[in-house]
């Protein structure tokens, strides 16, 4: 078992209380906007205990995958309450069982940020697999503030974040874009100069 999943499968009884207080100040609003737009069939990459499912748009079709069964208990039971249909299944993004282009759009929040630098372009080589051409592909992650003060503090923040979420404030995703066929169409920064939203499309 990789040490990600073993660190997801642990911490997953009590993500949304380590997570609460950032949902409440920021993530909530943040995940409306990153679905803002999209329709059909949409992949949840990485979904975790589902804290996107709220922002999921209404009669789109959306599939959330994670590699940790404990992290998507959380989410079915998520789903459960809101009354939301979603397909949730086990998967790991560097090998997905789906068919080429079965999503006309991927999502995936805070979770490149995870995945170490040696299997992130298995992974985006895989979503951009399953993406239909010209479909979109949203990734958000940290990025490391230009501001002096910020930065310090994320810095300071940076173990804490490496040991409870095998985390970092640098994904380093987009150095394989070209590689896995895709080209980035947006950057948008979403919290301050901390959180970004990169778009891609196949082209
Ligand atoms: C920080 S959490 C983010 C969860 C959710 N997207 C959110 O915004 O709250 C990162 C998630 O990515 C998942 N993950 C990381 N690498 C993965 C991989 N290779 N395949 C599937 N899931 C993965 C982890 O299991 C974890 O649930």
């Amino acid at each position: 078992m990789s040490a990600l999943r073993k660190t997801y499968d642990r911490i997953a009884p009590i993500y949304d209380l380590l997570d609460g207080p950032y949902e409440k100040l920021w993530k909530g609003r943040l995940r409306t906007e990153v679905f803002r737009g999209l329709s059909g069939a949409i992949l949840d990459a990485g979904a975790g205990t589902g804290c996107n499912i709220p922002a999921y748009p209404q009669h789109a079709h959306v599939t959330a995958v994670d590699a940790s069964e404990p992290m998507l208990m959380k989410a079915r039971q998520r789903a459960q309450r809101l009354g939301r249909r979603v397909e949730i299944r086990r998967e790991d993004l560097s090998a997905m069982s789906f068919a080429d282009e079965s999503f006309d759009a991927v999502v995936a929040t805070f979770v490149f940020m995870c995945i170490p630098e040696e299997a992130q372009l298995a992974a985006l080589r895989e979503i951009a697999r399953v993406c239909r051409r010209g479909g979109e592909i949203r990734l958000v992650d940290y990025c490391m503030s230009e501001k002096p003060a910020l930065r310090a503090g994320m810095r300071a923040m940076s173990p804490w974040l490496k040991f409870v979420f095998h985390g970092s404030y640098q994904s380093g995703v987009e150095k394989h874009v070209d590689a896995a066929g895709l080209v980035v169409v947006a950057r948008n920064l979403l919290v301050g100069d901390v959180v970004k939203m990169t778009v891609l499309r196949r082209p």
